[in-house]
């Protein structure tokens, strides 16, 4: 159980592993090797996907032959390695073209460019057999408050992936919209910083039912949220699209760590919700469990490849605790206890009015508030009982 399988649909980013750990402060501490040599290492530290960006596998400005052949090949070496290319983004972030963003830069003739440039990339998205496309808009933001026109840059980001979700239905490509919310670095303060601020933007949208989310770990924790509340409330959208699973400890910098590497329980709680769903029932996903870690600066190629599997192995034990959490009958005896299955149950019964409810002395004349308030949750035995289970 603790061997990664195809079925545990684990895939990673060809810019984790491949990211040579150049930083604000020092140089590369490895070398980059083929986009293509990743690929069987990958695969044989149990990976079943893939993803890139576009200008991780073909460097930015390369002519059409270049273009072509680099995907070519890298589609014949996923395949060689037995790796779906699940996901496919787009870097609109390194070039400095892009230094104010792609879809919401200031200047018109950039968003133009920009806009180009992912159309180009979705196509290339389905011709691979991608079904999920993220947009990270990194350098959608700001420093200074002066020099943006958030209304503007809303309507801007708004008619850029209205455009876009347009062109992927009139293709007809089964591809999917996934935003990834961050709420800085690079910039001071990005666009929809979080999953909240994303779910509000995609309900403006045209075209919002072929966009949702791919909520990173570490980001919800940048902004010192919690992340298996953000993914909870994007699943009751409908809207959990992909997931970025990766550890963060506290409000600082973009960590990147292995997935359980930073905040470890609440880590048990993501895996719970996503192995096991909610208590009472409701939406589930069932996608990628997508890693977007960065193996640290310290490390060599060996560092980079044990951290991979760090990230499959943690997942993988996580699960196993959860599921034994899970069928726990004394923890099944402490949810019920706590009534966090009585959440489930309607606040009105079927069929009720508001007159009944105001009609029924129960409710409040004769209800015992003071009574009520004294009564103990079982909250802390409760989470005892997931320590119990994590560490004991
Ligand atoms: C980051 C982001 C990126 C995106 C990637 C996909 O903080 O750098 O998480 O890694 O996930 O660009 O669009
Ligand atoms: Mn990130
Ligand atoms: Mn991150
Ligand atoms: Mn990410």
């Amino acid at each position: 159980a603790r061997t990664p399988t195809p079925d545990d649909k684990f895939s990673f980013g060809l810019w984790t592993v491949g990211w040579a750990a150049q930083d604000q402060f020092g140089q590369a501490t490895r070398p980059a090797l083929d986009p293509t040599e990743y690929l069987p290492h990958l695969a044989e530290a149990g990976a079943w996907g893939v993803t890139f960006h576009d200008d991780d596998v073909v460097p930015f400005g390369a002519d059409d032959a270049t273009r072509e052949k680099g995907f070519a090949d890298f589609k014949k070496a996923a395949d060689a390695a037995g790796l779906t290319i699940e996901m496919v983004t787009t870097n609109l972030f390194s070039h400095p073209v892009f230094k104010d963003g792609g879809f919401t830069a200031n200047d018109r003739s950039v968003r133009r460019f920009g806009l180009r440039k992912v159309i180009r990339n979705v196509d290339l998205a389905a011709s691979l057999g991608a079904t999920t496309f993220v947009m990270w808009g990194g350098r959608e933001g700001s420093e200074y408050d002066g020099a943006k026109d958030v209304n503007a840059a809303l309507d801007r980001y708004r008619e850029g992936v209205d455009t876009v979700a347009a062109y992927i239905k009139s293709q007809g490509y089964d591809l999917k919209i996934a935003l990834e919310p961050k709420p800085n670095e690079p910039r001071g303060d990005i666009l929809l910083p979080t999953v909240g601020h994303a779910l509000g933007f995609i309900a403006e949208l045209e075209h919002g039912d072929i966009v949702g989310l791919n909520p990173e770990t570490g980001h919800e924790q940048m902004a010192g949220l919690n992340y298996t509340h953000g993914i909870a409330q994007a699943l009751w959208a409908g809207k959990l699209f992909h997931i970025d699973l990766n550890g963060q400890r506290s409000i600082k910098y973009d960590q990147d760590l292995v997935f359980g590497h930073g905040d470890l329980l609440s880590a048990f709680f993501t895996v719970d919700l996503i192995e096991n769903g909610f208590p009472g029932g409701g939406p589930t996903y069932d996608g990628p469990r997508h890693f977007d870690y960065k193996p640290s600066r310290t490390e060599g190629f060996e560092g980079v490849w044990d951290s991979a599997r760090a990230n499959m192995e943690t997942y993988l034990l996580l699960a196993e605790k959860a599921r034994a959490y899970r069928a726990d009958p004394e923890v099944q005896a402490a949810l019920e206890a706590s009534g966090v299955f009585e959440l489930s149950q309607p606040t009105l019964a079927e069929g009720e009015s508001l007159a009944d409810l105001l009609a029924d002395r129960s409710a409040f004349e004769d209800f015992d508030a003071d009574a009520s308030g004294e009564r103990n949750a079982g909250f802390v035995r409760l989470n005892q009982l997931a320590i119990r289970h994590l560490i004991g």
